[in-house]
């Protein structure tokens, strides 16, 4: 292995000597050299600041030379570690090309080829093959993401709210969870009034200990929500609330023991049952064609009087009678009412002063019938199939 020696002649041409014997130790060495670790050993060996070659010559040759010959031996030195440092550098590239695999590239092998690179073509080969090697097909189909769209339910719920909003009516929620007390007795449903059981109500189980009016339940309705706007606000009130309630209902094609609501309320002076008809054949008509009629009939719920179910012409058959509306012509679709003077008792409007409509209608019936499903089991079983019609 090569070592500085000592220089006792510094003429130029002992320098050039021992130049050149230097070189020739550094070229074999590169030429042995057969990874990483061994390129590192050979950058080090050379090259380390420390106790490198390269330091060597210069204590051992420069610092030692007679200062007749200083001036020489400085100019030799300074030439020596350009070229050690280039042949370490070839070496590293040497090794580049070596684990350099070939590439395949348009169907042609673009790789090593058979016979080593000289090395002064080594710099734009390897530059080659890197351009290479980081090409881009542009023609390649592309990676395609499939948007996500808006639920077929939440789509009907945007619209009737849309439907509203264009009419005066701003938007209230309430809590899913929520009191006896909101969800009953305020809307004029005593304590073991049959009208409840009309509402299969899930209640949160361990507060029997609780007075019944602060008891927590899934709210079965919306309507809660009519009474916690009243508290809030003071007429004239225009507001509808959209969300999401729960009965304990077993599921089948047309029940499901969570589905959605929109509730409707307006209270003023001087509103009649004919505002209330008026509004909702004008929301029936945006939501499933102008011409679809409504019919209005005598029906019961605690917290309106009178109370009225609603029903339009069937969208289908258009009243002449099929399958979907049961050979009626006509389908029920929501509840409403004027409100009833006891409600506003809880909530501290005078009803001598003021009166009210409101509504409730669900949100995945009216899609149904818009979409023609016969099952609102699909709504809730996440079938990317199913969902994907609505995209
Ligand atoms: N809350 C009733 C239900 O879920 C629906 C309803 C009927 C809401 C009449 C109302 C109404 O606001 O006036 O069965």
């Amino acid at each position: 292995m090569y070592s500085v020696p000592k220089l006792e002649d510094y003429s130029p041409e002992a320098l050039d000597t021992a130049s050149r014997e230097l070189l020739e130790a550094l070229e074999q060495e590169s030429a042995a050299v057969q990874d990483e670790a061994e390129c590192k050993a050979l950058r080090d060996r050379w090259m380390a600041r420390k106790n490198g070659i390269l330091t060597q010559i210069n204590d051992v040759w420069l610092k030692a030379a007679p200062s007749a010959s200083k001036r020489q031996a400085g100019q030799q030195v300074n030439q020596l570690k350009k070229q050690v440092e280039g042949m370490v550098e070839v070496a590293r590239k040497r090794l580049l090309f070596r684990e350099m695999p070939a590439t395949e590239i348009d169907g042609e092998m673009v790789g090593k080829p058979l016979v080593e690179i000289p090395v002064e073509a080594l710099d734009s080969w390897l530059a080659t093959q890197k351009l290479a090697a980081e090409r881009i097909d542009v023609t390649l189909p592309g990676v395609h993401r499939e948007l996500g769209v808006r639920h077929p339910v939440l789509r009907t719920m945007d619209e009737i709210v849309a439907v509203f909003v264009a009419m005066g009516y701003s938007v209230a929620e309430g809590p899913e969870i929520d009191s006896d007390y909101y969800n009953f007795e305020a809307l004029n449903f005593p304590p073991d009034h049959p009208a409840r059981d009309t509402q299969d109500t899930l209640f949160i189980a361990g507060q029997e200990r609780r007075p019944q009016r602060d008891r927590l339940l899934l709210r079965t309705h919306t309507s809660p929500v009519q009474i916690r706007t009243m508290e809030r606000l003071r007429p004239p009130v225009r507001v509808i609330c959209p969300g999401k309630v729960h009965r304990n209902d077993a599921p089948d094609a047309t029940h499901s023991p969570v589905f959605h609501q929109l509730e409707g309320l307006c209270v003023d002076t001087n509103i009649t049952l004919a505002d209330l008809k008026g509004t909702l054949d004008h929301a029936m008509k945006a939501m499933f064609g102008s011409s679809v009629k409504t019919s209005f009939r005598p029906s019961f719920f605690p917290f309106t009087e009178p109370s009225l179910e609603v029903s339009i012409s069937c969208p289908f058959c258009g009243e002449k009678g099929c399958s979907k509306c049961k050979g009626s012509g006509w389908i029920e679709l929501l509840g409403s009412g004027m409100v009833d003077p006891a409600v506003f008792g809880f909530v501290d409007y005078d009803p001598a002063k003021y009166s009210g409509f409101a509504f409730g209608m669900g949100i995945e019936r009216m899609t149904m019938l818009r979409h023609n499903i016969d099952d609102i089991q699909q709504f809730f079983l996440g079938d990317v199939r199913f969902l994907e019609q609505f995209s």
